[in-house]
């Protein structure tokens, strides 16, 4: 017999490759009789012989004879599966080692089936045909598989960077709203600004403190500081001849300032509705409702009082009284950093929440840059 042989008939459709390796001439010429007119058969009489025409014809399937001389069918499978190249061709053993460990043995190196010598030719055909349907089912939901993730994984870019996209646009929209008001309010020049950075710090101070953990846990730290910046949203909403009054308000113009508090809500509620955002906005919201309220309740806009007052308010409250207390305004010069810290921690348990004062106390050396 040859080294190897193939029969090729023309057709549209490519014909399926079928490699038989066995060292029994007569053996090999009638399973290639039995699956010649379905396939394209290709012979080897030896476990060598398959190696160097697989270089040159790699199959859809392997019909391999268990002993044979030199490499016999076991050593041959355990080569071909440690092969990249060959390891998902489908094998299936064609013995007259026809006993049931045999048949284990072959199975568990790796063969699909295996099948006793002698056979019917129509038992061959049929087990082939099922062995090839199933390896090109495999190998398309295989296909489709992998297709399936690279759709994900775009799919998953494209929403990242919608989304980044967005966060881009509503923290612009946030910073131009928050310079707006803060425009219209020639004293308070970077206070904005200023209260975020001092926020950063006392509320990234409190989250590594371990305090408050249930309520800081939903907490997200650059959220937190740009939803800041509006805070107060609801000076918009004051007059002119109070809000850049130079001198001290009267107790009239003051309780009209007190409202910025209540405005800035307000203001926050109809932009979250307008663009269905209230996730996004509900730190804002707090800020603007609560950044001056005082832990023994003589705050406003509702004189909450301790822990009434959400946290987010709380913090934030020191940090926009540090500003206030460290910026010149018509009515005052600028406070030296060492009297504001003094300050508010006098207003310990009174102004602000203690345990919050405390850990002002450890970080405000960063309130001075
Ligand atoms: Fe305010
Ligand atoms: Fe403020």
């Amino acid at each position: 017999m040859s080294a190897a042989s193939t029969e090729n008939d023309a057709g549209t459709e490519p014909r399926r490759k079928v490699m038989i390796v066995d060292d029994d001439v007569t053996n090999l010429l009638f399973a290639k009789s039995a699956l010649s007119d379905s396939y394209d058969v290709y012979t080897a009489p030896s476990a060598a012989k398959m190696f160097s025409l697989l270089e040159v014809v790699p199959p859809d399937l392997i019909l391999l004879d268990i002993s044979m001389p030199e490499t016999d069918g076991y050593e041959a499978i355990r080569l071909l599966k440690a092969d990249g190249r060959y390891a998902g061709i489908p094998v299936i053993f064609l013995t007259a080692m026809n006993n049931p460990q045999a048949e284990v043995n072959g199975l568990s190196v790796g063969a699909v089936d295996y099948i006793s010598k002698p056979f019917e030719p129509e038992l061959l055909r049929k087990r082939v045909e099922i062995h090839i349907t199933m390896e090109e089912q495999r190998l398309m939901l295989e296909r489709q598989k992998k297709e399936l993730q690279q759709f994900n994984s775009n799919l998953m870019r494209m929403v990242e960077e919608k989304t980044s996209r967005v966060m881009e646009l509503q923290g612009a929209i946030l910073s131009t709203l928050a310079d707006l008001v803060e425009c219209r309010d020639d004293f308070t020049g970077g206070h904005i600004n200023r209260t975020k950075e001092f926020l950063r710090v006392l509320a990234g101070a409190l989250m590594r403190a371990g305090l408050y953990p249930e309520l800081v846990a939903g907490w997200d730290l650059e959220l937190l500081c740009r939803s800041s910046e509006l805070h107060d949203v609801g000076k918009i909403s004051i007059p002119d001849a109070i809000l850049l009054k130079k001198g001290r308000l009267t107790p009239e113009e003051f309780e009209e300032i007190k409202l910025h508090t209540s405005y800035g809500v307000q203001i926050i509620d109809r932009m979250a509705q307008a663009t269905h955002e209230a996730g996004y906005l509900r730190f804002a919201r707090i800020f603007a409702g609560s950044h001056h309220e005082k832990w023994d309740g003589t705050g406003y806009p509702a004189g909450l009082k301790g822990s009434e007052i959400p946290l987010e308010g709380r913090v934030l409250a020191v940090c926009d009284v540090y500003d206030a207390l460290t910026s010149k305004r018509p009515y005052k010069e600028a406070l030296s950093h060492g009297t504001a810290v003094s300050i508010i921690l006098e207003g310990r348990g009174t102004h602000f929440d203690p345990l919050i004062t405390d850990v002002f106390g450890s970080v405000s050396r960063e309130f001075s840059f």
